[in-house]
């Protein structure tokens, strides 16, 4: 069983771009700029934007955090926007979700500049993603393809299950791999809250990317062996032992299902810091494209 390590091969892309950006400044060019804005108080949202400002201070971007307060209208949040979609300084910016519930997702992230939309939750990126256009892939997404390339996990003809179909993970996931790419050309099947007999389709799979937000869902009865198993996952459960009061649990049970797997990613350290790195790349590449 080989564990897939996000932390260590993010590391390996965030140094990458750091000689990037090091030879821009050689070039006397400016550096890529990410903004981040983030309304209310959600803890899980603030460590994200926390950890991707932090990422972008560490390599030589510049970056400035957007904090919002919880009751922000939705006109504020769209003002606020309009800002950094005309502020030529900025190359890439995200909205952290969830928003709180006064505010209007979907209107939120049209307003976005799809040449500013490092995310790639804009519908124009969607659809470029989906046409295999080039565009911004969605980081999480972005950082699951990279991790199987980089270990050379053969994905041509197998059977992938993706368990969940949100925006920002399943449902882009599920294109992707069934795309004409390195970590494609996958037969995928997408599993959901309604999907009967969920646990034989699971069985069959050669690959599972498992995001569909319940903590611990997949266990070993469920996956066949030699199976590779993606954990999207990332859940605060209750736990007295720990300092922080919790524990962070993927949707995995990791104890029962890696003695099977070929290829497994731990949480934390597996897709989490992933999805950092690609946000990183979407943003350099956002640099790129505003200098030509
Ligand atoms: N919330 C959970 N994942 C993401 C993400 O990748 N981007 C943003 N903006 N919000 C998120």
């Amino acid at each position: 069983m080989t564990i897939l390590d996000g932390k260590k091969v993010s590391n390996d892309i965030k140094e990458e771009i750091a000689v990037d950006v090091q030879s821009m400044i050689a070039n006397g060019e400016k550096v890529p700029h990410l903004a981040a804005i983030l309304v209310g108080t959600d803890g899980a949202s603030m460590t994200y934007v926390n950890a991707k400002v932090k990422a972008c201070e560490k390599i030589g971007f510049h970056s400035t955090l957007i904090d919002l307060p919880e009751e922000t209208t939705e006109e504020v949040l769209l003002e606020k926007i309009n800002e950094l979609n005309t502020n030529d300084d900025i190359d890439g910016f995200i909205v952290q979700l969830p928003l709180p519930k006064h505010i209007d997702e979907q209107k939120v992230l049209m307003a976005i500049d799809p040449d500013k939309d490092v995310d790639g939750f804009h519908p124009t990126n969607v659809g470029r993603m989906a046409l295999d256009l080039p565009t911004f892939l969605p980081a999480t997404p972005f950082g699951i393809m990279e991790l199987l390339e980089r270990y050379n996990v053969e994905t041509s003809g197998k059977n992938v299950v993706v368990m969940g179909r949100s925006h920002i993970v399943g449902r882009p996931m599920s294109i992707l791999m069934s795309q004409k790419r390195k970590a494609g050309d996958a037969t995928v099947t997408v599993v959901h809250s309604r999907t009967k007999n969920l646990a034989e389709i699971t069985r069959e799979a050669d690959i599972i990317v498992a995001a569909i937000g319940i903590s611990e869902y997949l266990t070993g009865d469920m996956v066949k062996d030699g199976v590779v198993v993606i954990d999207v996952g990332i859940t605060r459960v209750p736990d007295d032992t720990k300092k922080a009061g919790y524990r962070l649990a993927g949707d995995v049970d990791f104890a029962s299902v890696s003695p099977k797997a070929s290829f497994i990613t731990p949480v934390p350290g597996g897709v989490g810091p992933m999805t950092i790195a690609m946000l990183l790349k979407n943003t350099l590449l956002a640099r790129e494209r505003h200098n030509k």
